[in-house]
């Protein structure tokens, strides 16, 4: 057991979370007021059963280690290390050891580097070049090569040690003994701010997951790090100014052609010690995410955290279909330029993205545009960002502001409480994300849901994501996902973990959030590639086609009907 498991095992939630808030018994779980939110009544729920804690008022969520983070305001290996120091259990540290650590991540790097350079790296060559990633940025980015082999590394670096080969996540534990983690996957190394290697990310060439990282380690915390910040911090104080990004490709191809100050975040939205590590070079911070991706809300909370720390924040589009990888491939350094000298100031980016998901000419949309405003709310802290919001959304609502501060105010009277008695409302995504994590779906139906990842919000895409890498090693245990897990998934998974449904057929209420969640938009998206299609053998006045596709359609119909009647 690593002493991540052990401590997770070990530490009492209920004696902890007492520390600092008064805990009442309710049903199996504890009670209290929230410390993280102002609240007049008990929200917060704590289930020593499971290890976890979530409050209904304000949405934070976790689990110990979450919260000692939190609440004395830690860092995760901090929080770590508090926890081992009360129960006694021993975690490597000091600067010695820490030495020696990044001793074998280099090694290990070097045979990455060796194995993309040798007779198997032939494929991952290839892969890179058809890219345009040329063999000048392969040095630079240290880009590297694992080979398909269960040894290959473990091989090489035996002499380090299994031990320190697992806790660095370079192996993983089987059944049947230690074997290399990465395996036919190209690899960038994941670099500190001094240019030390503190973790790996290998992308497969197909197949799930698509990146595989390195897990929190005693080098690596998920969320402390921005990849790219090593070669970057030069540019960023010399143009003042940082370029987030969101994937190592974007990174390094903004770089080749003159955008040095890129980095990225890795996916997950921008956490905490991400902004305050930006906020130490710069107090300007452009974003340049997937057109898409950028509205998200979890990329919104991001980029609410950035402003809190200070940073002047911007929002970049690119053109739809585009990110800023394939962009500065195709329109080059000034195209790219301009597009970042466009970007909107942050408040007016919220209150566009929010408002082109509903029709503002209804009396529905206003409210919806508000609702989803007012999640964020607590979140501001800035009393002038929130009057530039609140005047911008009464601009565009044709609201009077007083009326739009108001309902934005709302909030702080909790919308639900952990007191109210009805079912707690979960959307489709919610319970199927609920069903996947505690191992309810059966492996067929697993693997049809990864496949179109893409269908999963923001935040539930990392947590799908983080839960298939531990698939891979063997070890779904829901309570183990939670502190891998950047704090916004971790919260939300936590919320998921703590309902207990009270359904009586879990299977009847898996299949309808299926239906909902996967296979009916699934079908839409197919009817609606049809109708198109038809449209245009219309056009063409192409018959052979046309017969063809009413076809088509008719069985897409019949199947649509088929599935609502199942139920
Ligand atoms: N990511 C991850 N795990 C995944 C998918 C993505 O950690 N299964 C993170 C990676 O940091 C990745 C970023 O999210 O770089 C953006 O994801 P994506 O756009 O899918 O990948 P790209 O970096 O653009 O990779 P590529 O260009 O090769 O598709
Ligand atoms: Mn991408």
């Amino acid at each position: 057991m690593g002493a991540l498991e052990e401590i997770k095992a070990r530490v009492n939630i209920v004696d902890l979370i007492g520390r600092y808030v008064a805990l009442k018994p309710a049903g199996k779980n504890y009670k209290a007021r929230c410390p993280f939110h102002p609240d007049d009544t008990p929200s917060l729920m704590v289930s020593p059963e499971k290890g976890l804690w979530h409050c209904f008022g304000c949405g934070a969520g976790g689990d110990a280690i979450t919260f000692l983070m939190r609440i004395e305001r830690l860092s995760f290996q901090e929080a770590l290390a508090k926890l081992a120091q009360e129960l006694g259990i021993e975690l490597r540290q000091g600067g010695e050891g820490k030495a020696r650590l990044f001793q074998v991540n280099l090694e290990a790097l070097r045979f990455f580097q060796r194995e993309l350079r040798g007779p198997s790296g032939e494929k991952a060559r290839a892969y890179l070049l058809s890219r345009g990633i040329e063999e000048k940025l392969w040095e630079k980015w240290g880009l590297g090569y694992a080979p398909p082999g269960w040894d290959g590394l473990l091989r090489v670096l035996s002499r380090f040690g299994v031990q320190t080969l697992l806790e660095l996540g370079l192996l993983i534990m089987g059944e049947r003994g230690p074997y290399d983690r990465f395996r036919d996957r190209l690899i960038f190394p994941i670099r500190d701010e001094q240019g030390r290697v503190v973790a790996f990310a290998g992308r497969a060439f197909e197949g799930d997951p698509k990146y595989l990282n390195t897990p929190n380690s005693p080098l690596f915390t998920k969320g402390t790090v921005l990849y790219g910040l090593d070669l970057a911090k030069e540019a960023i104080r010399r143009k003042g100014r940082a370029v987030v990004v969101e994937g190592y490709t974007d990174v390094i191809t903004l770089h080749a052609v003159g955008v040095e100050e890129a980095v990225a975040s890795m996916g997950t939205s921008l956490t905490e010690d991400q902004a305050r590590l930006l906020s130490r070079h710069t107090e300007e911070v452009v974003i340049a995410y997937d057109r898409d991706a950028a509205g998200e809300a979890s990329a919104l909370r991001g980029m609410f955290i950035l402003h809190g720390a200070g940073l002047r924040v911007r929002v970049a589009s690119f053109p739809p279909e585009e990110d800023p990888d394939s962009f500065a491939r195709k329109a080059g350094k000034k195209a790219v330029e301009e597009v970042l000298a466009q970007a909107q100031p942050f408040h007016e980016f919220f209150v566009t993205a929010l408002s082109s998901r509903h029709d503002l000419s209804q009396p529905a949309g206003k409210e919806a545009v508000l609702r989803e405003a007012r999640e964020f709310w607590p979140t501001i802290k800035s009393a002038v960002l929130r009057l530039e919001i609140a005047q911008k959304l009464a601009d565009l609502l044709g609201l009077p502001l007083e009326e739009v501060q108001e309902a934005l105010r709302g909030v702080t009277k909790p919308v639900s409480s952990a007191e109210e008695k009805e079912e707690p409302l979960l959307t489709p995504e919610d319970l199927v994300v609920k069903f996947l994590v505690e191992g309810k779906i059966p492996d067929s139906v697993v693997t049809e849901i990864l496949a179109e990842e893409r269908r999963f919000s923001e935040v539930y895409r990392e947590v799908v994501r983080r839960w298939t890498e531990l698939r891979a090693e063997g070890v779904p245990d829901p309570g183990l996902l939670v502190p891998s897990l950047s704090p916004t998934a971790a919260a939300r998974l936590s919320r998921l973990l703590l309902l207990d449904l009270k359904v009586a057929d879990e299977n009847q209420a898996l299949e309808e959030a299926l239906l909902r969640f996967l296979y009916l938009p699934r079908l839409a998206e197919r009817m609606e590639a049809v109708k198109l299609a038809l449209k245009d053998a219309e056009r063409r006045g192409d018959q052979e086609a046309l017969r063809h596709l009413t076809l088509e359609f008719q069985r897409l119909c019949r199947e649509r009907f088929e599935l609502l009647r199942r139920r």
